[in-house]
């Protein structure tokens, strides 16, 4: 079972971007303890991140064998609709994280394009939030396939 952790634009900056909002860890940090994690659920992730809509396109759409999306698409959360367009072409479960409370924060940012077509949002935990979706996410996994 193989599930996609996927970052938008500007999260290869984390560790040094407005670290009192998103936190003190880099991305590779995040995605190291996010592979031990996977390891002890016995799931498989793939890493990705791109500061370009097309690319992550792109990279959905090459991922075939995937069971599940966790994704923190950045801004694009709040107007892409061309990715939202291609995650609802996978036909698959999603988990929208951010890092920040995006509902505590400026209007624009309160309005998720993704949000109506995932299984849930996790907002504001921190890191911790793709954690929290990746246990939830292999869990729903196993969950449906037992089904
Ligand atoms: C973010 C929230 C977005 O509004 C912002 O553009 C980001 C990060 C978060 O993780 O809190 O880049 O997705």
């Amino acid at each position: 079972m193989k599930i996609l952790v996927v970052n938008g634009p500007n999260l290869n900056a984390l560790g040094s971007r407005e670290p009192a909002l998103y936190g003190a860890q880099t991305l590779s940090q995040i995605e190291t303890l996010l592979a031990e994690k996977a390891c002890k659920l016995g799931v498989e992730v793939d890493f990705f991140q791109s500061n370009h809509e097309g690319a992550i396109i792109d990279y959905l759409q090459g991922a075939d064998d995937a069971s599940g999306v966790i994704i923190n698409a950045g801004a694009l959360t709040h107007y892409g609709l061309s990715l939202r367009d291609a995650l609802v072409g996978m036909r698959l479960p999603i988990v929208e994280v951010h890092l920040s409370n995006i509902h505590a924060r400026e209007r624009f940012r309160r309005r998720s394009v993704i949000a109506s077509i995932a299984v849930g949002q996790i907002a504001g935990l921190g890191w911790q939030g793709y954690q929290f979706a990746l246990e939830f996410l292999s869990r729903h996994l196993d969950e449906e396939q037992q089904a």
